[in-house]
């Protein structure tokens, strides 16, 4: 990387999640002397179609175009790229982003392993432009280390990467026993069956 020959400062490489195996990105980063990794950008998106005019959300003259979605919807998807990268490398640094409002959000990302976490989409709709979030995430960080007794980030970083498997190592229950995760008769959008109408 011609940046690191040059640089004075430390290197992060933000990448993209719009690629198949971002494992493959991470790698060749470290390899270019990237110091630490940031993930994710934005996710590639399309606006819904509103069904009483037919419109995207967003549009220009009835045109759209696909963009970058960030916010709570990305959270998920964006820990499985970092958990991806941070199990196959333990050792280097990582920062989260996307999906990140308050600390229980940024937590996930240290317990797979970050040791930085970083606010966009939040801090844009926070009225201050920012410091409403960061107090909210500096408040849960500190009620979260006096609750568990923890002295600093080291003490729960990457608690959580190794409990992160593929599906074959996940120990399946007994036919009888499983109810798709779920503990209530009903599960996912299925309705509850309405009670018959008795007359
Ligand atoms: C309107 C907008 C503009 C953005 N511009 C940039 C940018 O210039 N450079 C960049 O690295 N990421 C940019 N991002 C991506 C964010 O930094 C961040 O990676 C992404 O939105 C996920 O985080 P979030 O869920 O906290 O928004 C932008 C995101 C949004 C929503």
């Amino acid at each position: 990387m011609a940046v690191k020959e040059v640089a004075k400062v430390p290197v992060w490489v933000k990448l993209t999640p719009a690629t198949a195996n971002i494992v493959v990105e991470a790698e060749a980063s470290f390899r270019g002397g990237a110091d630490a990794i940031a993930s994710s950008n934005t996710f590639p998106s399309l606006p819904l179609i509103d069904p009483n005019t037919l419109d995207f959300e967003m549009n220009v003259e009835g045109y759209t175009s696909s963009g970058g979605l960030g916010g709570p919807a990305i959270l998920p998807l964006s820990l499985a790229k970092m958990a991806q990268m941070t199990k196959a490398f333990p050792e280097k640094a990582f920062s989260g982003i996307g999906g990140i409002s308050n600390f229980d959000h940024a937590l996930s990302y240290f317990l797979l392993g970050c040791g930085t976490a970083q606010v966009c989409t939040a801090a844009m709709l926070d009225s201050a432009i920012g410091p409403n979030v960061i107090k909210t995430l500096i408040n849960g960080m500190t009620e979260f280390m006096e609750k568990h007794g923890y002295a600093s980030l080291e003490d729960f970083r990457g608690i959580r990467r190794d409990r992160v498997v593929s599906h074959s190592q996940i120990k399946r229950p007994e036919q009888l026993e499983y109810h798709g995760g779920y503990d209530e008769d009903v599960e996912g959008y299925a309705k509850p069956a309405e009670p018959l109408a008795t007359v």
